[in-house]
């Protein structure tokens, strides 16, 4: 039997208004002068200003500084630039506020506080990962789960790639998870967001790996998401919506800890190379995933129509595969999240340059059945 090792670690403060509890837990992790990091968009909405409010006001004799320069999708002079402004504002720890990406470069600008001049490509060369700057994670967006991930995905200068960086010493010391910093996501947003955390759940549960503990997360993410996905899509203001739906993204995240399949192998590149919206992307090939999978492995899909609250325990095992993948397709469609990928924007003259960056992309290598080059292809063209 191989051995696994289970962890499940990350301190989370969830609740309406759990933000105003920042000031003490900022004191219980020694932190006096944070640097908040975030995303020039992020500056004029209301949950930045909520977070402005809670650590006392801006300007002379403020407590806290702030970098506000994270791309979308955070590239490296992002994370460098992050940790000169805390060394030049003398913090001692790090906030980030925002969707993945202020989370992912805030997260990985404390490697190079403690070792300016890092080579961010050589992270996995890296032997002491010790003494990183305590990190709170506050997403304003329920879908990627970054909060309580390992690792930040960033495009490294060398390459134009985006690499992963992983190691345990990367996570928050505490998550506060506040709906009422997410009311304000518009309905386009709040559809594609949700759906990157319901593709989380979906392919952790059905890849291989045995984890039965991130199995039972990701089905009850899948419950919690169908419930409140399409409530808080409908409704921004509905605050039980917007809680369920950050938790489920966290949860989706805590999942895939296990693995991810081939959905996030073909939402990869369309990021990378048409520079669509990840959860958008996701979305759009989730059900032409769905149906590659179930042909090859019959049954698939079952416990995942169960917790979609669907009728499959005594169907074939085709037909219970069949009524959850109508299911889900029916669910994305009700989100508007049924287009073709042309309607996006992607060009045929670009499908084997998006061919062949999914198949170097290692989400699939964990999918639940084995996926060759063609068979991408015929996904692409299948969604195109
Ligand atoms: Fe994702």
């Amino acid at each position: 039997m191989n051995l696994t090792t289970f962890a499940f670690p990350t301190r989370t403060l969830f609740g309406a208004g759990a933000l105003k509890e920042l000031p003490a837990c900022l004191a219980g992790l020694g932190i006096r002068r944070p640097l908040i990091v975030t995303d020039a968009g992020l500056l004029n909405t209301g949950a930045f200003g909520a977070l402005a409010a809670t650590l006392g006001p801006a300007g002379q004799g403020k407590n806290w500084s702030l970098y506000s320069g994270v791309h979308p999708n955070p590239i490296e002079n992002d994370v460098r630039e992050a940790a000169v402004a805390f060394r030049e504002h003398g913090c001692d720890g790090v906030i980030a506020i925002g969707g993945g990406s202020p989370l992912d470069a805030g997260k990985a600008a404390r490697l190079l506080v403690k070792r300016p001049g890092f080579n961010l490509a050589a992270f996995y060369d890296e032997p002491d990962w010790s003494g990183l700057a305590p990190f709170i994670a506050i997403p304003t967006t329920a879908g990627t789960g970054s909060e309580v991930g390992r690792s930040s995905v960033i495009t490294l200068e060398g390459t134009k790639r985006k690499a992963v960086i992983f190691h345990p010493e990367l996570m928050a010391k505490l998550v506060i998870l506040d709906p009422e910093l997410t009311l304000g996501l518009p309905p386009k947003i709040t559809a594609a967001t949700g759906a990157d955390a319901l593709t989380h759940c979906i392919e952790s549960y059905t890849c291989p790996a045995f984890h039965p503990m991130c199995d039972g997360i990701a089905l009850e993410g899948v419950r919690l998401i169908v419930e409140a996905l399409p409530r808080a899509y409908r409704t921004g203001q509905d605050l039980e919506a917007r809680g369920k739906m950050l938790v489920a993204a966290a949860m989706g995240a805590v999942a895939f800890q296990k693995d991810l399949g081939v959905v996030h192998s073909l939402a990869h590149p369309l990021s990378t190379l048409c520079s669509m919206h990840h959860g958008l992307a996701n979305a759009l090939c989730l059900v032409a995933g769905m149906k590659f999978c179930a042909a090859r492995k019959p049954g698939l899909y079952r416990r995942v129509g169960v917790a979609c609250d669907l009728e499959v325990m005594k169907c074939t095992d085709a037909e219970a595969d069949q009524r959850t993948i109508a299911f889900i397709a029916d669910f994305l469609a009700s989100l508007g999240l049924n287009a073709k990928l042309r309607e996006h924007g992607v060009k045929n003259e670009q499908l084997e340059a998006l061919v062949a960056q999914a198949f170097e992309d290692p989400c699939h290598k964990t999918n639940a059945v084995p996926v060759t080059s063609n068979d991408l292809r015929k996904l692409y063209e299948e969604v195109l």
